[in-house]
């Protein structure tokens, strides 16, 4: 049993009570390799945010999940080579789907973890994420829960279609498993095709698809039922326009590849919204570095040269949605 705490970790408690004080949300990146743990790192220490590090099941099965957070562990140190004195950095388990792995990150020093029992049905989605808690809380890790199903395709969570958070389950639901925030659906999906062609309408000037707006009636109606309560946001990437565009005309092809518009999120950020999830835009970013630099120099070899300037990419785009959409600049 190791704790978060003697790794130099933090849970979400005090920062989500903050950040919904503040007006202002965490950012949650999700990382599986050095060069996005740096940039994130690197993002969150320049600017003083708290920042949330989030291991998926993608994740794990890609970089093995021992090693990620010996990488964690290893950001700490790094974030305070950097002249971050106190890093504010969460280690989170993104959709745990059983006790047993839930229990194993606990046990193995994250200091938070999700219990994503959204796709059971409801009395079996609070049994589980119950359990969860108990078990977490004797150790001071804080956890998430989701009511609702988001659509998309992240990792190995996959759903066709999105059912909204019903707002008259969120009291009884959080009461009765005494998790520590929520994950609601309010529109958000996962991935960079969030929206069908069919579901937008086109900019009549540069024809691109415009995505329908969020439900934040939904949030509303959470927010009133749970007032001061941590609401999470899944499937947040806003899909820049401008990486989508490099990586087609450098030979990538997504086609109305599209995500949650930025001025959306900062709306969100101002609410309980207080933790944002983003994965696809770092990809996206990664992505773009790495088609531009082979098709500039077609005779590089060496994958540092091409995987800096994508760490690069990644470290401006966190920078940016800190400073820019979540507003969590100089909070840590
Ligand atoms: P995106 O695919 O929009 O980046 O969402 C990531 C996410 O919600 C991870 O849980």
């Amino acid at each position: 049993m190791v704790s978060y705490k003697e790794l130099g970790l933090v849970n979400t408690r005090e920062m989500f009570a903050k950040a919904i004080k503040g007006g202002y949300a965490i950012p949650a990146f999700n990382f599986n390799n050095m060069e996005q743990l740096q940039a994130i790192i690197k993002a969150a220490a320049e600017t003083k945010s708290p920042v949330i590090l989030q291991v998926s099941k993608g994740a794990r099965n890609y970089a093995n999940q021992t090693l990620l957070r010996y990488m964690a562990q290893g950001a700490v140190e790094y974030a305070k080579e950097l002249g971050w004195e106190k890093p504010q950095i969460v280690l989170h388990l993104d959709h745990g789907d059983s006790f047993e792995l839930c229990k194993s990150c606990v046990d193995f020093g994250f200091s938070s973890v999700m219990i994503d029992a959204s796709s059971l049905p409801y009395e079996e989605n609070i049994a589980l994420t119950k359990k969860v808690v108990e078990y977490a809380h004797q150790y001071d890790v804080t956890v998430e829960a989701e009511l609702g199903v988001l659509a998309g395709v992240e990792d190995e969570v996959a759903s066709a279609v999105s059912h909204y958070t019903k707002p008259e389950e969120v009291v009884d639901f959080a009461t009765r498993t005494g998790c520590d925030s929520l994950a609601i659906s309010i529109g958000t999906s996962h991935g960079a095709y969030k929206f069908t062609p069919e579901q937008c309408t086109r900019d009549p000037k540069t024809g691109k698809l415009v995505p329908p707006p969020l439900a934040f009636d939904v949030l509303d109606a959470v927010m009133e039922q749970l007032p001061g309560f941590p609401i999470v946001l899944h499937g947040s990437s806003s899909v820049p326009q401008e990486y989508v565009d490099m990586i087609n005309s450098l030979g990538g092809k997504l086609p109305d590849a599209i995500g949650i518009p930025e001025e959306q999120l900062r709306k969100a950020a101002k609410s309980a919204v207080c933790k944002i999830n983003i994965d696809s835009d770092s990809r996206l970013a990664f992505t773009a570095a790495v088609r531009k630099v082979l098709t500039e120099k077609p005779g590089e070899f060496d994958p540092r040269k091409y995987c800096g300037v994508a760490r690069d990419f990644m470290e401006e785009l966190y920078k940016h949605k800190i400073i820019d959409v979540l507003g969590s600049d100089g909070k840590a």
